[in-house]
C-alpha cells in the first residue's frame, strides 16, 4: 500500500501546488486530499488497490437516508464516506435514498412525498439516478458526498458531476429524475425501505451485515471506523492498525 502511495504522490507532486502536508499523508484523509487538491488521484489510488486476499466477507453497510435530513448528511459526510475511503477493501456500501418518504399509487403512477418537502424528493431522485446510471461506487459515492456536503444539495448536482464524472451529462441525470426510470428506482427504494425488519423508526437507519440493533446503530454513529475495524474477521487493513480514528460526533436523527 505504502509504495503505491509514494508513487501516486510523486506523480501528483509534479503538477500540484503545495499544501501543508507531506506527500505521504495526502491520501490519508479526504480533508487532506481536498486541501492538497489530489482528490481524484486519491480515488484512483483507492479504487486500484488490490483487494486483500481474504476469504472473509466484506462488512455490509446499508444506509437508509433522505437527502435533506441533517443527521443523515452528518453521518454520510463525517462517518460513512471517510470510513469507506480508508477501508473500501473490506466494506460493501449500499445507499438507499428514500428514508421517511411516502408513496401513493395515483392511477398507476407512484407519487412521492418527502419529510423535508419536494426539494428533498428531488435530491433523493437525483441520487437514486446517479447510483443507477453510474453504477460504479468509486464514481458515484464522491458525487453524492459532494452534493450532501454542499450548502444546496440539489443545486450542486451540476458542479459535483462536473468534478467527479464530467463524462456524464447533467441532461442524462435529469431525464432519469423526471422520467419513468427515476419513478421506478424510487419505488424500488420505497419497497426496500418499507421491507426493513425491524421497520425503520428514524433516519439515518443503519444496517450492518443485514442487522439493525440499537447497539449497532449507536456504535456506527459514534465511530463507524472503529466498528468496522473491530468487526472484520480477516487480516486488518493498514488504517485499522494505525489506530487513527475519525473524530466522532453524535448527530441528531430525523424521526419518522
Ligand atoms: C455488495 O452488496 C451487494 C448488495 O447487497 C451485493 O449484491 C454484492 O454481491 C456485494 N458485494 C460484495 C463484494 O460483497
Ligand atoms: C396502482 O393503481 C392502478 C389503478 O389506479 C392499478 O391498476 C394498479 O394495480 C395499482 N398498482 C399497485 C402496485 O398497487
Ligand atoms: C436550492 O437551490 C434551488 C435553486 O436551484 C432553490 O429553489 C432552493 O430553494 C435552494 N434550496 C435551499 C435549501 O436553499
Amino acid at each position: 500500500m505504502r509504495s503505491y502511495l509514494v508513487l501516486l504522490c510523486v506523480v501528483a507532486a509534479a503538477s500540484q501546488p503545495i499544501c501543508n502536508h507531506p506527500p505521504s499523508a495526502w491520501c490519508s484523509s479526504w480533508e487532506i486530499a481536498k486541501e492538497c487538491q489530489v482528490e481524484k488521484q486519491c480515488l484512483e489510488f483507492y479504487s486500484n488497490q488490490d483487494l486483500k486476499k481474504s476469504s472473509e466477507p466484506a462488512i455490509q453497510i446499508d444506509l437508509y437516508y433522505e437527502s435533506l435530513c441533517g443527521g443523515c448528511r452528518g453521518f454520510l459526510i463525517r462517518q460513512l464516506f471517510p470510513t469507506w475511503l480508508m477501508l473500501a477493501e473490506i466494506i460493501n456500501v449500499t445507499l438507499v435514498p428514500y428514508g421517511n418518504a411516502q408513496e401513493t399509487n395515483i392511477s398507476g403512477q407512484w407519487v412521492f412525498q418527502c419529510q423535508h418537502g419536494p426539494e428533498e424528493c428531488q435530491g433523493n431522485m437525483m441520487e437514486a439516478c446517479l447510483i443507477h446510471i453510474i453504477g460504479d461506487i468509486y464514481k458515484y459515492f464522491p458525487i453524492l458526498f459532494c452534493m450532501e456536503s454542499s450548502h444546496n444539495v440539489t443545486k450542486s448536482l451540476e458542479s459535483c458531476l462536473g468534478v467527479y464524472a464530467p463524462e456524464v451529462a447533467v441532461k442524462t441525470v435529469l431525464e432519469c429524475v423526471n422520467g419513468d426510470l427515476g419513478n421506478k428506482l424510487m419505488h424500488q427504494n420505497a419497497q426496500s425501505t418499507e421491507g426493513l425488519n425491524p421497520p425503520h423508526q428514524y433516519v439515518p437507519w443503519i444496517v450492518i451485515d443485514g442487522m439493525h440493533t440499537d447497539e449497532l446503530q449507536a456504535q456506527a454513529q459514534s465511530s463507524l471506523f472503529n466498528l468496522v475495524c473491530s468487526r472484520y474477521k480477516g487480516p486488518k487493513p493498514d488504517p485499522c492498525l494505525n489506530s487513527e480514528t475519525i473524530p466522532l460526533k453524535r448527530d441528531f436523527l430525523c424521526l419518522n
